[in-house]
C-alpha cells in the first residue's frame, strides 16, 4: 500500500517530534524519544521493532490499541487521549457526502489524531467490504460471497480481492472484515448468502481472496488487511438462526467448519473475527479452547483475533459491558473488541482486570504484540495516510468489467425447456418484476446501508438496463414492473424475482421459504399471455418453488450480483453460456432444511447442478 505519508524528512524530525511531552493519560511517563534502531526504523525486523515499541509503551497504551470504537462514538482526540488502536465504520456507517474523498479525509482525520500521541501508533481502520467496497457510494460491487461460490473460480475470487483492495486503499481503509469463511448448512440463515457453499472445501478454496487483499505480501501496492470470519461454526447454527447455537460433536465442528480457518492461516490472513453463535451452549467469545489451543496453538494463528460488533457485552445474555465479560474474552484470546459506542468502560473493565490480577499482562503483551505486528507489517508506520492515488480506481470501468464477469460466471441456469434460452438479439423481449430493474435489490445487503434496500442506492447497471444493452437495434425490450401490458406478441417474457434486501438476523426465515405473492402473481401475468416465461431469481439463497417451476419454461438463479446487472443479460444473450453450479444443495420443500449433500434427502438439485447451452 503506497501511502503518502506525511512526508518526515529525516527520522531526527521525528525523534523531534516525539521528544514534545504529551499529556499524560492516566499516569505512566513519556519514555525517552527512540533513537536510530527503534521502532520507527523501518529498516529493523518487525519483531525487533515490536519488541522496542512494546517496551516503551504504558499500560493505557497497550489497553488503547486493544480498543476498536465505532467512528459515530469516537472523536480524533479521543483517539490521541486514550490511544486507541483501531476504528470502524459498521453496515452503512459513512462519512458525509458519502464520497471516496470524504471518506479519505475521515481516515486521515482520526490517523492524525493517532499520530498526535506521544508514541505514534498508528490506527489500523476496519470496515465490511464484502462485496466490494459497499458503504461507499460508487464504488464497485461484486456478487456476493455464494454467487462466487457457484463461479466456483479461485483466481477470480483472488482477482476481486485486489480490486477491492485498490478502491478501500484510496478511501483510506486498510483492514476489510472479510472473507466470510462459514460453512452455511441451513438456507433459513440470514447469512447463507455471505457463504460460498455448504461444504467446507468451497470456502476454503475461496481464501484466495487473502491472497487478492493482501497482496503477494502484506504492506506491498494497494495491501490491506484481511479476516477470516467468523470463528467458528456460525453457518452451522440450531434452524438455521444467526448468533445461535451450532450442536456437533467436536469431530464433525472440525471437519465441516474448521478447514476453511485452517486453510485462511496457510495464506497467512491477519486478523480471525469470533462468531457471536455458541458452539454446544457455550459462547464462541468465551470459547478459550478453540481461540487460544486450536485456532492460535494447533492451527498456528500468528495475527489478531478481534470480537465480533459488542460481541463481548452479550456473554451473559445481556446488553451492556461487565468486567467479567471483558476479563473472559481477553482472557480466551480475543485480542481486540469490537465495542462500539461503550469504549471508555472497556478500557476502564480491562485496566482493573489487570490491575487485580484477573486478566495477566503477558495475555495484554501478547495481544499487543499480535496487532502491532500486522500494523508493521502493512507497512502503517511508514505510511500512515490515506491514499488517494488509488481514488480514481473507485467504480473504474476496469473493476466493473470484472465484476460483470464474475456475474455472468456465477450465474447457474437450472432449467431451459424448449431451449428458450439463450434469447436471440431480434426477440421481442418483455421483462417485469421488482429485481428487474433495482440495483438495490440485486446488490442485497452491506450496500450502502447495512440491510440494504430497493431503489438507486448506488451507480451500476440494473438487469434490465442489461438487457437493453443485450438486445440488438431491432429488437424490442418492453418492461412493466408487474408484467401488466404483457400480450402474445412477445418471443419472450423475462420475470426478474426473489428477496429484498436484509443482513444478518433480519433475513432469519422461520415460517416459510416461498416466493411471495407479488412475483408469483407477475409471473402469472406473464404465463398468461401464453408466451414462454424465462424466471430470473434474484436472492441470497434457494427459495421453495418447486411447485412452481413446472410453469416456467426456463430458470436462472442469479443470487446477488451486485452493481453489475448487465454480467446477468450476458448468460440470457448467450454473449457467455452458464457455467455456474450450485453451491448449496436446492431443497424441494421447506421443511427439508436443512438439507445437504449426502444426508440422505432427496433434492430439487443437488450440491454442483447447474445446465449449461446446446
Ligand atoms: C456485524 C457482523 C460482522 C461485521 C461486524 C462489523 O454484526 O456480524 O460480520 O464484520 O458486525 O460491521
Amino acid at each position: 500500500m503506497y501511502r503518502s505519508a506525511l512526508r518526515l524528512s529525516s527520522l531526527g524530525l521525528v525523534l523531534g517530534v516525539l521528544a514534545a511531552p504529551a499529556p499524560a493519560v492516566h499516569g505512566g511517563p513519556v519514555r525517552a524519544a527512540p533513537g536510530p534502531g527503534s521502532y520507527l526504523d523501518s529498516r529493523l525486523p518487525v519483531e525487533d521493532r515490536v519488541a522496542d515499541l512494546l517496551a516503551r509503551m504504558s499500560l493505557d497504551d497497550k489497553l488503547g490499541q486493544m480498543t476498536q470504537p465505532e467512528r459515530r462514538y469516537v472523536r480524533p482526540e479521543d483517539v490521541t487521549r486514550y490511544r486507541i488502536g483501531s476504528v470502524l465504520s459498521s453496515g452503512g456507517s459513512a462519512p458525509s457526502p458519502n464520497t471516496p474523498q470524504s471518506w479519505a479525509d475521515m481516515y486521515d482525520g482520526f490517523q492524525r489524531a493517532a499520530l498526535a500521541a506521544p508514541l505514534r501508533v498508528p490506527i489500523i481502520y476496519g470496515a465490511d467490504a464484502v462485496h466490494g467496497h459497499g458503504n461507499v457510494a460508487g464504488a464497485t460491487l461484486f456478487p456476493h460471497d455464494i454467487g462466487l461460490g457457484a463461479a466456483r473460480d479461485p483466481a477470480l475470487v483472488r482477482a476481486i480481492g485486489a480490486a477491492t483492495a485498490q478502491e478501500m486503499t484510496g478511501t483510506g481503509v486498510d483492514w476489510n472484515f472479510a472473507p466470510c469463511l462459514c460453512v452455511a448448512r441451513d438456507d433459513r440463515w440470514g447469512r447463507t448468502y455471505e457463504s460460498f457453499g455448504e461444504v467446507p472445501e468451497l470456502p476454503a478454496a475461496m481464501t484466495t481472496l487473502i491472497e487478492g487483499l493482501q497482496g503477494d505480501r502484506l504492506g506491498g501496492p494497494a495491501s490491506v488487511l484481511a479476516t477470516a470470519k467468523h470463528y467458528l461454526g456460525d453457518g452451522g447454527t440450531e434452524g438455521g438462526r444467526d448468533r445461535g447455537d451450532t450442536r456437533a460433536a467436536e469431530q464433525e465442528l472440525r471437519a465441516v467448519h474448521l478447514p476453511p480457518f485452517r486453510e485462511a492461516v496457510k495464506r497467512g490472513v491477519g486478523s480471525v473475527m469470533v462468531s457471536y453463535s455458541s458452539w454446544n451452549g457455550l459462547k464462541m467469545h468465551r470459547n478459550g479452547y478453540l481461540i487460544r489451543d486450536v485456532l492460535k496453538r494447533e492451527l498456528g494463528f500468528t495475527g489478531f483475533v478481534v470480537s465480533d460488533y459488542n460481541g463481548i457485552d452479550r456473554l451473559d445474555g445481556e446488553e451492556g459491558f461487565t468486567r467479567d465479560e471483558v476479563a473472559a474474552a481477553v482472557n480466551a484470546g480475543i485480542d481486540m473488541a469490537m465495542v462500539s459506542s461503550d469504549w471508555r468502560r472497556f478500557i476502564g473493565y480491562l485496566r482493573d482486570a489487570v490491575r487485580d490480577g484477573t486478566v495477566p499482562m503477558s495475555r495484554v503483551d501478547d495481544a499487543n504484540r499480535r496487532i502491532l505486528t500486522e500494523k508493521f507489517r502493512l507497512g502503517l508506520f511508514e505510511r500512515p495516510m490515506a491514499d488517494r492515488a488509488y481514488l480514481r480506481t473507485v467504480g473504474s470501468p476496469a473493476h466493473r468489467a470484472l465484476a460483470r464477469r464474475a456475474v455472468a460466471e456465477s450465474q447457474v441456469l437450472l432449467k431451459n425447456a424448449g431451449g428458450v434460452l439463450p434469447l436471440d438479439r431480434r426477440d421481442r423481449v418483455f421483462v417485469a418484476g421488482r429485481g428487474a430493474d433495482d440495483i438495490g435489490v440485486q446488490a442485497g445487503g452491506w450496500t450502502i446501508t447495512w440491510q440494504g434496500a430497493p431503489g438507486p442506492v448506488t451507480r451500476g447497471t440494473t438487469i434490465l438496463q442489461g438487457i437493453r444493452e443485450a438486445a440488438g437495434p431491432s429488437a424490442t425490450v418492453a418492461y412493466s414492473r408487474d408484467g401488466t401490458g404483457v400480450d402474445r406478441s412477445y418471443d419472450a417474457a423475462v420475470a426478474v424475482v426473489g428477496e429484498q434486501p436484509y443482513a444478518e438476523y433480519h433475513g432469519d426465515l422461520t415460517g416459510g421459504m416461498d416466493l411471495d405473492a407479488a412475483d408469483l402473481e407477475t409471473i402469472g401475468r406473464l404465463r398468461a399471455s401464453g408466451v414462454p416465461v424465462v424466471v430470473v431469481m434474484v436472492s441470497g439463497r434457494p427459495l421453495d418453488i418447486a411447485s412452481e417451476l413446472p410453469k416456467w419454461d426456463a430458470f436462472v438463479e442469479a443470487w446477488l450480483p451486485g452493481t453489475e446487472g448487465a454480467g446477468v443479460a450476458d448468460v440470457l444473450y448467450g454473449a457467455t453460456a452458464p457455467t455456474g453450479r450450485l453451491p448449496v444443495t436446492w431443497m424441494r420443500d421447506a421443511s427439508q432444511q436443512p438439507i445437504n449433500q449426502g444426508d440422505g434427502k432427496k433434492p430439487l438439485f443437488p450440491l454442483g447442478y447447474g445446465l449449461t447451452y446446446g
